[in-house]
């Protein structure tokens, strides 16, 4: 329905402008249907933002003139993950998709969309059961990571570089002396995680993206896992678990940090890196992004891990050939270790990780280049892993969280997975190591970064656009 409404809009639309810029061919009358194409994977759905930022609002960091957009459309800015286009657009293609953004602005300005709210008492039916869907928080800002404290305090990491505690039903100000973090683009603060024997000895890691300017004068950022505690609303005794060597840090802000934190039964500590948007580098064992690496809870590297006998290798690197890994967990029903990926346009992945391993990235993808032009034509090579599954089209797979609790018995063992650009949390059912079958358990709640059950067993989202924390509870 709304589609077709706003291609007659632009349709029209077009054929009023098209005097105003002679030469102009069909082509024009697609910017819809181009934006839609090339664009909304990251922009967002009416240009409201996702990945990138809205093009609704007054903010803009190249001035928002035509001629500013229109040099962004040709030229780009890979550093911070705006592709170029210059090379697919015909120059009409461009005009036409400034003269479409110019639309959708005025047309916002005039009737600006109600944000998504979940209704606080909303029930919501799927194949095994019912739960209704309730609002923990609304006061943080741009969530990321939430994870358990083995009290019941939820930790909350927000994308701004704040650490914030929920307990008895109420949100902490942020925890003061947290480190200082680079949040340009996508980086930003990530997560946060408890340390298996935190009863005993307080720990809590964060990954985040490290801002230095000591080592070259210039903003560079890439992901660092530091351990600390919390007392009196403060972090201290922050020690350094893995920073990157000065060759390691690209460019600050930018995109692909990975970062997420688990550990395994033994007490290892597993983390992602992204490929930083380098993208030749995942396959690269000298440099750190596109990894999944192990590391001893203090930050030694263990002796059997599979890359400490070659020199001049990364020796934290468990597997390579990663994109950006946004969702990690345990199973634990059998301790292997699972990882969700996003993949550029089309084949984002979900990978069952194990030590050595190839998982392809950018040698085999299933999906392109967000300009349309392709990768590679490969989606499989011996030595390469396959995906256990690939969503194409992209949903923007992020957290992901093993289901083993009480509540929702039918779901158990079940993987419960957000998506971003598809704005949903689905299960996945695996069987073996075999992926069965996915359901979409709750839909167009806001772009879902993060799950994890609660000790409660009701299952926590962390959800941007509207900003929230949610819960699942269930209803007979
Ligand atoms: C892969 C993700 C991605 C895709 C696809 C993408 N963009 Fe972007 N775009 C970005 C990011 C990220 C930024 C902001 C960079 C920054 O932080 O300055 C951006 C910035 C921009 C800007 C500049 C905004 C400003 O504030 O000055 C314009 C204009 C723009 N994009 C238009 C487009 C159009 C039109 C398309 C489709 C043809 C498109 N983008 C596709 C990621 C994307």
């Amino acid at each position: 329905m709304r589609l077709a409404h706003l291609s007659v809009i632009a349709a029209s639309s077009g054929l009023l402008l098209i005097s105003s810029f002679p030469g102009c061919s069909d082509e024009t009358r697609n910017a819809e249907q181009t934006y839609q194409q090339f664009c909304v994977s990251c922009h967002g759905e009416n240009l409201t933002g996702g990945i990138a930022p809205s093009m609704l609002d007054e903010v803009w960091t190249h001035g928002g003139t035509d001629a500013a957009i229109t040099a962004q459309i040709i030229t780009g800015d890979p550093a911070v993950g705006m592709p170029a286009f210059g090379e697919v657009f015909s120059d009409a293609q461009v005009r036409a998709l400034v003269v479409y953004i110019r639309e959708q602005r005025s047309k916002h300005a005039l009737n600006p969309p109600a944000s998504p709210k979940p209704d606080a008492n909303q029930i919501v039916t799927t194949a095994e059961h019912q739960f209704r869907v309730e609002v923990v928080t609304d006061e943080v800002d741009s969530p990321w990571g939430v994870n358990w404290l083995p009290d019941g305090t939820l930790l909350i990491t927000e994308k701004s570089g704040d650490l914030r505690l929920w307990r008895d039903g109420k949100l902490s100000d942020p925890i003061n002396d947290t480190p200082n973090v680079d949040a340009l683009s996508q980086a930003g603060l990530f997560d946060a995680v408890a340390h298996p024997d935190y009863q005993n000895n307080g720990w809590i890691y964060l990954s985040f993206a490290d801002l230095q300017t000591k080592l070259t004068g210039s903003r560079l950022s890439l992901t660092k896992i530091v351990r600390g505690r919390i007392e009196d609303e403060s972090w201290i005794d922050q020690e350094t678990i893995y920073e990157g060597a000065e060759e390691h840090y690209p460019k600050a802000g930018g995109y692909h940090f990975g970062s997420r934190i688990v550990f395994d039964e033994a007490g290892y500590l597993f983390f992602s890196i992204g490929d930083r948007g380098a993208k030749e580098e995942a396959q690269d064992p000298f440099r750190p992004n596109g990894k999944i690496h192990r590391l001893f809870d203090d930050g030694r590297v263990p002796p059997d891990n599979p890359f400490v006998n070659q020199p001049g290798a990364v020796p934290s690197i468990w597997s390579i050939g990663h994109r950006n890994p946004q969702g990690l967990d345990l199973n634990p029903r059998d301790g292997t270790l699972w990882a969700t990926e996003h993949g550029p346009r089309g084949g984002d992945e979900l990978n069952q990780i194990r030590p050595a391993l190839n998982y392809g990235w950018p040698l085999i993808t299933y999906g392109m280049n967000y300009n349309g032009t392709p990768i590679t034509g490969e989606t499989a090579r011996a030595g390469l892993e396959q995906p256990i599954h690939h969503w194409t089209p992209s949903i923007a797979v992020c957290g992901i969280d093993f289901y083993d609790a009480h509540q929702f018995p039918a779901w158990s063992d079940n993987l419960l997975v957000t998506a971003l650009a598809d704005r949903n949390l689905r299960r996945v059912v695996l069987d073996k190591g075999v992926f069965k079958s996915q359901e979409i358990i709750l839909q167009d709640i806001g772009r879902c970064r993060d799950v994890s059950t609660g000790p409660d067993g009701y299952i926590y989202l962390a959800v941007n656009r509207p900003d929230k924390i949610i819960r699942l509870v269930p209803v007979d």
